[in-house]
C-alpha cells in the first residue's frame, strides 16, 4: 500500500481489508523472540507468531503510520512487538513503549536490545496513573478496555494533545456495541485474565460514539473502521490527526 501524504487523516476503511503477514514474515519478527537455548521458555516466541500470523493489527497500524517522521509512543506496548515491526517495515521512526507490566517489558527490552533496535525504549508505566510527556505520534493497542471509564478517558484526552501536526494518534480496540463479535471480544478478554496470559482485568470496552466524542472534543479529525482479518473479534482501527495545524500541546521533552 503506497503511503499516505503525511499531513492527510489516512482512512482507515482502507486498512479494513489487510490481511495479517505471511508465514515467512511472521517468523521474521517473531524469531527475535525465540529463546537462545534449545530448552529454553518458547511463549514469546510462539505468542508473537500466532498474533502475528493471524492478526492483521500490524499491518494496519504500519499502513496507518507509514509516511510520518515523529517519534512514536506505543502506551501498553507489551513486548513492544509494534517496534520490531516498524524496523522490519524500514520505518525508522524513534520508538518508546511503556507497559504496566514488568516482566515483559524486562523480556522485550532484553530483545530489543539483542537484535540491536535503534531508538527502542521499553519502560514500565502505569498509563492509567500517569504518561511520558511526548510530541509526535501515539499508538494504544488492545490497551483501552483493560482502564476504567474516567481514566480511559483521561488517557485519550493526554494523548490527543500530544499528537505533533504531523503524528497520528493510531488507536486498535475491541468496541463495545450489540454485535457477537462484541461478546466474543469481552469473552476472551476475561479468558485471558483468568488464565493469567493477561495481568490486567478488562473492565471497559469503548463505543465508538464515546471514543468519536472524547478525540473530536480534543481537537482531532478520526477515521475509523474494522480491522477483524478473519479472527471472530470486533476489533476496530481508529486514525486521527489534528484537525488544526500548530498543536501538540504536550511537552517534547522526556
Ligand atoms: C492485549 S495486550 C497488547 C500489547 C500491545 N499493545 C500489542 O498490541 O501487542 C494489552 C497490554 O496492555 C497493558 N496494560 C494494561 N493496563 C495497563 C496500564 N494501566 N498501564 C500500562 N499498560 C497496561 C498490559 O500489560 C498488556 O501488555
Amino acid at each position: 500500500m503506497s503511503p499516505a501524504p503525511a499531513d492527510a487523516v489516512p482512512d482507515a476503511h482502507a486498512f479494513s481489508s489487510l490481511r495479517p503477514f505471511d508465514g515467512a514474515r511472521s517468523r521474521r519478527i517473531a524469531r527475535a523472540f525465540a529463546p537462545k537455548r534449545l530448552l529454553g521458555n518458547r511463549h514469546d516466541y510462539f505468542y508473537t507468531l500466532i498474533k502475528l500470523r493471524s492478526d492483521p493489527l500490524y499491518p494496519g497500524v504500519l499502513a496507518a503510520l507509514r509516511g510520518t517522521r515523529a517519534p512514536v509512543l506505543d502506551l501498553g506496548c507489551g513486548l513492544g512487538l509494534l517496534s520490531h515491526a516498524l524496523r522490519q517495515d524500514g520505518q525508522a521512526i524513534p520508538y518508546r513503549g511503556v507497559d504496566i507490566d514488568a516482566d515483559k517489558i524486562a523480556r522485550g527490552a532484553r530483545v530489543a536490545a539483542d537484535c540491536g533496535l535503534r531508538d527502542v525504549r521499553l519502560e514500565v508505566m502505569d498509563v492509567g496513573a500517569e504518561t511520558p510527556k511526548h510530541c509526535g505520534s501515539v499508538t494504544i493497542l488492545d490497551v483501552l478496555q483493560f482502564l476504567e471509564p474516567d481514566a480511559q478517558r483521561a488517557l485519550l484526552e493526554k494523548a490527543a494533545a500530544m499528537i505533533a501536526p504531523r503524528g497520528r494518534l493510531v488507536i486498535r480496540t475491541g468496541l463495545l456495541d450489540e454485535s457477537g463479535r462484541s461478546r466474543t471480544s469481552r469473552m476472551s478478554d476475561r479468558f485471558a485474565n483468568l488464565v493469567g496470559w493477561m495481568q490486567e482485568r478488562p473492565c471497559n470496552h469503548p463505543t465508538i460514539d464515546g471514543l468519536r466524542a472524547i478525540l473530536e472534543n480534543a481537537g482531532l479529525k478520526v477515521s475509523a473502521a474494522p480491522l477483524y482479518g478473519s479472527t471472530p473479534f470486533n476489533n476496530w482501527l481508529l486514525v486521527a490527526t489534528p484537525a488544526t495545524p500548530g498543536r501538540c500541546t504536550a511537552s517534547v521533552r522526556a
